[in-house]
């Protein structure tokens, strides 16, 4: 197995094409969003369709797809899981936006910052159990332990990643294992549940649920280096939502670590306080101090351990476009 950085060397990858490549699939996905998000609950379809209608890239639907496709899955059932992976997400964006008080997501405002928490983490809890009720119309055992072990390492990491607000001697493992339960696992689910479908022997569904873990830490740790050096309006939400809660992010924790002890002392008092308004300074530290090459280059390593698990599959369009979307979730400026 290859132990190279992807970046700088790696192309710049053209999201439109892998788009294009599943817009028959997407299409039918995000037909069954909409027909599942449809309750008589007035309400429940307003905060539905204003974030699923916000757009978000949909890159968890669609890894399911490609995870099934590439396992040489020639069934439907894809469509309605990755309906469900979406709904899952969906959902626990709903509820991270209040709990992060968060009010800009997708580029337009967060339905906490329209509606109100209550009813966010409500509508989210709709979605939640929605996904549930199209999970089990799969009737198959595997799926449903698959998808509850996931929903369930989501809760645990949003609950410990709460422990580490404001807490600067949060380390890099104590960070790892929160991304991984809050982000990864989902990803992991998702790519597992495609391999699932398709009926693959035990090895290339561990791969491809390897796959999937590895792309979500990597996905996240670029969302935590974004949180400070995207532009806003790509983005499509704040930067600095992460200063502004105390939350000890990979660039943060290593800053602390590596920074000089003025910058490190900074830093630390910044996450105990929780503020915004020390971004500029908190910019500048990350960067002198290496700590943003730092973020990119783990990143990019989870990316290339994400890669090195498609090995064994078959060559076809549908791997090509997932090794492209590893190398995406560390290249991407949204
Ligand atoms: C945002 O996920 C939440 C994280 C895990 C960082 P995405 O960046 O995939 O959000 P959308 O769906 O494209 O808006
Ligand atoms: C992702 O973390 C949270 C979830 C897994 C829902 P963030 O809090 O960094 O996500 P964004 O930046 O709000 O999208
Ligand atoms: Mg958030
Ligand atoms: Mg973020």
């Amino acid at each position: 197995m290859s132990s190279t950085i992807v970046s700088p060397a790696a192309p710049k990858i053209d999201f439109k094409a892998i788009q294009q490549l599943m817009a028959p699939t997407m299409k039918q996905v995000d037909q069954k969003i909409i027909q599942e998000l449809n309750s008589d609950v007035v309400l429940i379809n307003q905060i539905g369709l204003h974030i699923i209608n916000s757009g978000g890239k949909r890159l968890r639907p669609m890894l399911v797809a490609l995870s099934a496709y590439a396992s040489g899955y020639e069934g439907e059932d894809h469509t309605t899981l990755a309906a469900v992976i979406e709904f899952i997400h969906t959902a626990t964006l709903l509820h991270d936006d209040v709990v992060d008080e968060s009010d800009m997501r997708r580029g337009d405002e967060t339905a906490n910052a329209i509606w109100g928490n209550a009813a966010s983490v409500l509508v989210g809890d709709f979605l939640h159990s929605r996904s549930f009720e199209m999970m089990v119309s799969i009737k198959n055992m595997r799926v449903m332990e698959i998808l509850s072990h996931a929903t369930n390492a989501i809760a645990e990491g949003e609950v410990l990643q709460l422990l580490n607000v404001n807490n600067p001697d949060t380390n890099e493992a104590q960070y790892i294992e929160v991304i991984k339960r809050k982000t990864a696992k989902l990803f992991e689910a998702g790519t597992r549940l495609g391999a699932v479908l398709a009926d693959s022997d035990a090895l290339t569904e561990q791969a491809l649920a390897a796959y999937g873990l590895h792309l979500g830490n990597a996905f996240q740790i670029m969302d935590d280096m974004l949180d400070y050096t995207a532009d806003e309006t790509e983005l499509g939400k704040n930067l600095g939502d992460d200063l502004a809660e105390g939350k000890p992010t990979l660039p943060l924790i290593h800053a602390m670590h590596h920074g000089t002890e003025k910058q490190a002392h900074f830093i630390k008092e910044t996450i105990q306080q929780g503020n915004r308004a020390a971004y500029p300074d908190v910019l500048s530290i990350i960067q002198s101090a290496g700590s943003l090459d730092y973020t990119a280059k783990f990143a990019d390593m989870e990316a290339q351990k994400a890669i090195n698990n498609l090995s064994s599959l078959p060559n076809s369009d549908y791997k090509t476009a997932m090794e492209q979307l590893a190398l995406f979730a560390i290249q991407r400026g949204y």
